[in-house]
């Protein structure tokens, strides 16, 4: 018995080794879970400088910008710096043919030039408080899942209204660990950012879709905003009377570059992973989900791309829409490499094994923990068919714009049919008004094409139970033919043309509804709808309800069985810190990714006149004179560098600091083969992708001349020059 016991501890600690870099941390924490861990790495400062609430720490130069990328203060004068895929909405939003800022690039060369955003926001974190007790307050193991969820909403809402905040302050009150823990986060947000700079996309996206999650990689993925704030420093909406606003804290920028080895972390708003799954769905996620997902995403590609060559027009309105649905099909292939080639599987059963072999060696583990794993991997195997169903349902009625009209268009019945004229004429204007938006990037050929390509798949590959009666009875009238089915549902519908459509919401509210109700677009999409909502979402939640239970419980029978080992909480875009070094990597047999770019590599990729890989001319000239200034090492201009911090989607325009805290470089991207972090974080594979700072502040200095801007931050160096 004690040599068994022997065993498995050595096994659990071979197994544990190396995983340092693995995590994202909750700062608070960090004193207690992580110093002696990134001091061994190389960090000089202490965790109570990274986060403090009783001074000013570099937590408070951290914000979530705009809820899905993070950004962080770079001035006394709220300047913040993001990448340029985060703030690419504002530039595009500020972009026409007379001031194309999303092919020229913006500067504002004075704050009175610096650009209002309606709707963009940055958070701050105040505190961040453990309140797991009086949340889970009365919440006994005995009750059922939709108890435990009033008890807990309840709980929420008293903590709320018994929690000292000031007037301009938020509370958050977010679940981690699967909800076994939960911690209350004080905010601040301030709603006036405006745009301070941007380079061109042939810079800010240099390489787009096909360089994107590559390495080597030559972007110089940044843009500059800054907050405003009342005269009380204090978050306002925006009016011409606000004021820079006046950080507790901002970061300074050392120039001093990277080498191999440096301790790295990334300080930022994380979205979501998957870190502790059982073994059989990350087994769905390879064999089923991924797959599924990357082939529908495809076939539509497929479709835009042969419009978007071919028409110039079509090329414009359809590049953001490509852009995403092309982000996470690559992100989605590099995973499922990733996973198979790290036997992610086979290592997840080990762990189980394991889990398993202590679970039966300890009588009150015993009780507590058998059999939840066959539970968890019979729930797997239960939802199995209505997660494909979700997969393809969730995949391709989004993609076809025809079915996203008729949505608008429920909204307008709904209104009708639940309230009669009240509120009616509200959801009408509504509806109108978004599906106008949407028509400015719409063509009904690509649409077409897109419901013929994917309705295909969404009947020939799921059972045929979850698929519209309604469509297969179309189909069959035009004798199975997709293509005829399609041309004939277009020809029919009002909905997707704007005079057709204010044709058919013109008359009475009676009228209107009738005619919204009859049209065969219309009638594809409810059908759809119904039949996803009694074939397969009732089924799919309740198991859901039950798999985010068991997994619960896993995710406590984990923290209590390997005892030794250091848990951090899955991302839920809450502020996290993630350290590791920079480091190079060998993801394919013969192949070597260095530590750093430099901008020879983009005169590589150049290619004159190109979508991806032109280059502004002002940018060549200052290579070949090469005009670094202070930002290039021994004539070279550093571009891009990698390190091997955990990060996730949302951890775009988070700042990479060194040792000392500063700022040197932002986060934008991780490489393709490690992209399975989200669900096994590999550190022999799993890189982050940064610009390098003096990339960026070469572009502001000597491509865009905004020396307002270089005056304002401040420099750092720890090498005699
Ligand atoms: N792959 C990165 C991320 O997930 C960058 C995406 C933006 N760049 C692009 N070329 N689409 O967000
Ligand atoms: N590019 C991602 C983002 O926008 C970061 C990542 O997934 O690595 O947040």
């Amino acid at each position: 018995m004690k040599k068994y016991i022997l065993l498995f501890i050595i096994s659990i600690s071979l197994f544990f080794k190396g995983f340092a870099e693995e995590g994202m941390w909750l700062p608070q924490l960090l004193q207690s879970l992580n110093e002696k861990d990134m001091k061994k790495l190389g960090m000089k400062i202490n965790a109570s400088d990274i986060y403090n609430i009783s001074r000013s720490s570099l937590k408070d130069a951290i914000v979530s910008f705009g809820g899905f990328c993070t950004a962080e203060v770079v001035s006394d004068k709220g300047l913040l710096l993001t990448n340029h895929h985060c703030g690419f909405e504002a530039i595009q939003s500020h972009s026409s043919v007379q001031n194309n800022y999303i092919r020229d690039g913006f500067w504002a060369y004075n704050m009175g030039q610096e650009l209002q955003n309606p709707g963009l926001f940055a958070t701050f974190i105040i505190s961040i408080n453990d309140v797991t007790k009086a949340v889970l307050n009365g919440v006994g193991d005995n009750i059922t899942e939709r108890e435990r969820k009033s008890l807990i909403d309840k709980n929420i809402a008293a903590l709320k209204a018994g929690t000292k905040k000031e007037s301009y302050q938020d509370i958050l009150i977010r679940p981690f660990f699967e909800a076994n823990k939960y911690y209350m986060f004080i905010t601040e947000t301030y709603n006036d950012v405006r745009m301070v700079g941007a380079p061109p996309s042939s810079i800010g996206n240099f390489g787009k879709d096909t360089d994107n999650w590559m390495w080597p990689r030559h972007t110089g993925d940044f843009s500059m905003f800054r907050i405003y704030a009342d005269k009380n420093n204090r978050p306002a909406a925006y009016s011409p009377d606000n004021v820079p606003y006046k950080p507790k804290r901002s970061l300074n920028i050392s120039i001093d570059g990277i080498k191999e080895g440096d301790f790295t972390m990334v300080f930022g708003f994380p979205g979501r992973t998957n870190e502790y799954l059982h073994s059989s769905a990350i087994e769905q996620v390879v064999k089923l989900s991924d797959p599924a997902k990357v082939g529908i995403r495809t076939k539509a590609l497929q479709v835009i791309d042969g419009f978007m060559r071919k028409d110039e027009q079509i090329g414009i309105q359809y590049a953001k829409k490509f852009a995403s649905i092309s982000n996470a099909w690559k992100k989605w292939q590099g995973e499922i490499l990733g996973l198979t080639k790290s036997n992610a599987v086979e290592k997840r059963k080990q762990l189980e094994a394991n889990f398993e072999k202590i679970v039966m060696s300890k009588p009150e583990l015993n009780v507590a923990y058998m059999g939840l794993l066959k539970d968890l991997e019979k729930a797997y195997h239960d939802i199995e068919p209505y997660a494909y169903a979700r997969d393809y349902y969730s995949e391709i009625y989004p993609k076809i714009e025809l079915l996203l009209f008729a949505n608008q268009l429920k909204s307008v019945v709904n209104a009708y049919e639940e309230n009669g004229e009240t509120g009616y004429a509200a959801a009408k204007e509504k509806a109108l008004q978004n599906i106008e938006d949407q028509y400015k990037d719409y063509n009904a050929a690509v649409d077409e094409k897109l419901f013929t390509v994917l309705m295909e798949m969404y009947v020939k590959d799921q059972k045929d139970e979850y698929t519209s009666p309604y469509f297969k009875e179309l189909l069959q009238q035009n004798s199975g033919d997709y293509a005829k089915t399609a041309a004939t549902v277009y020809a029919q519908s009002k909905i997707y043309e704007i005079k057709s459509l204010q044709a058919l919401l013109a008359g009475s509210a009676k009228d209107v509804t009738d005619a919204i109700k009859n049209d065969i677009g219309y009638k594809i999409a409810m059908d759809m709808q119904y039949t996803f909502g009694t074939k397969v979402a009732g089924h799919l939640n309740e198991i859901q309800s039950h798999i985010n239970q068991l997994q619960r419980l896993y995710m406590q029978a984990q923290m209590d069985v390997f005892t030794e080992k250091a848990f951090y909480p899955d991302a839920n875009s809450t502020l996290r810190v993630t350290y590791g070094q920079v480091k190079p990597a060998y993801p394919r047999d013969g192949v070597k990714y260095d530590i750093q770019t430099y901008m020879d590599g983009i005169m590589e990729k150049y290619k004159p006149g190109d979508y991806e890989f032109d280059l502004p001319k002002k940018l060549i000239d200052l290579y070949n004179k090469k005009d670094f200034g202070r930002w290039g090492v021994k004539g070279k201009q550093p571009v891009c560098f990698i390190a091997s911090n955990h990060t996730t989607g949302g951890n775009s325009g988070s700042p990479a600091l060194d040792a000392y805290g500063n700022l040197i470089g932002l986060n934008f991207d991780r490489a393709w083969e490690g992209t399975m972090s989200d669900i096994n974080y590999d550190p022999a594979i799993c890189r982050n992708i940064m610009v390098d700072i003096r990339y960026v502040m070469f572009i502001i200095d000597k491509f865009a001349g905004a020396k307002n801007l270089i005056d304002e931050m401040k420099f750092v160096s720890r090498v005699k020059k």
